[in-house]
């Protein structure tokens, strides 16, 4: 190994301090083969997430791309593809030279997953790229395929000889999901996995990581002094972790029928924010610790014992979105017309720890709601006692800081403070910080944070399958005790019109703890 590379795979300039972070990460020799590169995933994520890499200089010069598939095509055909993908979502602007460099590292596989003949041709695929390329046999398995067929395709690349690369070089699998449906096929599925890939070589996609408000949840946490001394049972009365979307499910039916708002968003977006959000300071920013922390906050996560007082969901009904009409989520083209599968999901969980006993943590999410946004909001308690007359604060409400995530990134904090004039009249102020004011740096895409990490094989960002499994293990028994009540014929989803923020029996599980939703 050159003294210039690190064990990472990254290459460093000598004369520069690794460990300064400050400095751009740039990927070393290496390249990617992409399966289910005809997917919405690849085409509005992936491509674009790599040519915006390469344009900000992160990829190595001879990076490779190979698609793999069931269609007759030429390199030049998935060239085309990838290049109107780019065109069409990249976030950076197109510029020719960038391309032809990228362009000229594009090859394509025709082949299906049971199809040695093209396992082989992948492989040899491989090989020329190391030497044409100089690749240095450093290759990622990019799987954006249905979980389903994961197992056909790490057992052909272990069959062809494409898994390990038997030298000083390295090859990973990257997997998106959903990861199952339950824990137990999370555990089957993690199976499949840790049968060719060793646990350091698997990276597992939750891009909500990859955003970089949420990994600013750790930078705000604990890098200041402010706000850790308050951020516990003592201070906190409760947690609302929203993801709302105006979006409906638009062509993927086919995914989400049968899957809903739980499994899509529930199981890894938001217990993930709430990982973030509840648990004990790391050792260190690095894989091991933050899973170390982040597996014993999930661990210490319980449902109430009444999940017909805990639970909500929804399914949207016709209604108005961005001033047009839409269809209900019923009458969705390849939805079943009785389908109980819900677009809308609500869930309590109590946190048994010192920190966080008695502050319940109430997560939502749901498609078609009033508006895009994703936010954290800590609520803290009111103050033990007001020195004011009751018509003072008649209008303060609770102390709040909103961890902004998407779309308008920042945060906010909210408190009392007293109105101008000659009486002591004291009303809720906000105080933002936003990124856009504070930052000349644009974010970049969750996608591309992470494509980078795992090229350069530096894996916090990604949750491990003990993570997955917990995951599933708190929401089981919410999804079997809506499969109970389908069976019964009871209580379906609720139907809530689009552009709302959801079902009543969502506020009403609120409102009788005394509570209500934000309403972003
Ligand atoms: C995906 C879900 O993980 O996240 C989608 O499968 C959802 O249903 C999407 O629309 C939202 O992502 P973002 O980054 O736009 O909040």
């Amino acid at each position: 190994m050159s003294p210039a590379k690190q064990a990472s795979g990254g290459w460093t300039n000598p004369l520069r301090d690794p460990q300064d972070r400050r400095l751009p990460r740039i990927a070393g020799p290496c390249g990617m083969v992409l399966f289910g590169v005809t997917g919405d995933l690849s085409r509005k994520k992936v491509m674009p997430a790599i040519y915006d890499l390469a344009n900000r200089g992160l990829l190595p010069p001879g990076f490779s791309l190979v698609g793999f598939a069931r269609r007759d095509w030429a390199d030049q055909d998935f060239a085309q593809i990838v290049h109107d993908a780019v065109k069409a979502n990249a976030r950076t602007e197109f510029r020719e030279e960038v391309w032809e460099q990228l362009s000229e590292g594009l090859r394509f596989v025709p082949g299906n997953f049971d199809d040695d003949e093209a396992f082989d041709t992948l492989r040899r695929t491989v090989e020329e790229l190391d030497q044409q390329r100089g690749t240095d046999g450093n290759h990622a398995f990019y799987l954006a395929i249905p979980p389903a067929f994961f197992g056909d395709v790490v057992g052909q690349l272990r069959e062809h000889g494409l898994a390990d690369s038997g030298t000083d070089a390295w090859r990973r699998v990257v997997v998106e999901k959903p990861f199952g449906h339950d824990l137990e096929s999370a555990q089957a599925l993690n199976q499949v996995l840790d049968d060719v890939f060793p646990p350091g070589s698997i990276f597992r996609i939750d891009h909500y990581l990859g955003k970089e408000t949420v990994q600013n949840i750790l930078a705000m946490r604990f890098a200041n002094t402010l706000f850790e001394p308050i951020w516990n049972a003592n201070y906190v009365d409760h947690v609302q972790i929203t993801m709302a979307e105006d979006v409906g499910i638009g062509g993927r039916a086919g995914y989400y029928d049968g899957i809903g708002a739980a499994r899509d968003v529930i199981q890894n977006h938001l217990l993930q924010l709430l990982a973030l959000v509840a648990m004990e300071e790391p050792t260190a920013f690095d894989a091991e610790a933050l899973r170390i922390e982040k597996q014993k906050v999930l661990s210490s996560v319980v449902l109430p014992s009444r999940l017909d007082l805990a639970t909500a969901r929804g399914q949207y009904a016709p209604g108005w979105s961005g001033g047009v009409q839409v269809p209900g989520f019923l009458d969705e083209e390849g939805i079943d017309p009785h389908s109980t599968t819900e677009s809308y999901a609500a869930v309590k969980l109590n946190i048994e720890n010192r920190r966080w006993a008695g502050v319940p943590f109430y997560l939502r999410t749901g498609k078609r709601l009033g508006r895009r946004v994703t936010e954290v909001a800590i609520v803290f308690k009111r103050a033990p006692h007001l020195p004011f007359s009751p018509l003072s604060t008649e209008e303060l409400t609770s102390n709040a800081l909103v961890i902004r995530v998407q779309p308008d990134e920042g945060m906010t904090l909210r408190f009392g403070s007293k109105v101008p004039g000659t009486q002591m009249e004291i009303r809720d102020v906000n105080m933002d910080f936003a990124y856009g004011g504070s930052f000349t740096e644009t974010s970049p895409e969750a996608y591309e944070r992470l494509i980078l990490d795992m090229l350069l094989g530096d894996p916090p960002l990604f949750p491990r399958h003990q993570e997955v499994e917990l995951s599933w293990r708190i929401l089981d028994p919410v999804l079997d005790f809506w499969a109970r009540q389908d069976e019964e014929g009871r209580t379906p989803p609720e139907p809530y019109p689009s552009g709302s923020w959801g079902p009543a029996s969502a506020d009403e599980m609120l409102a009788r703890d005394g509570r209500a939703w934000r309403r972003p």
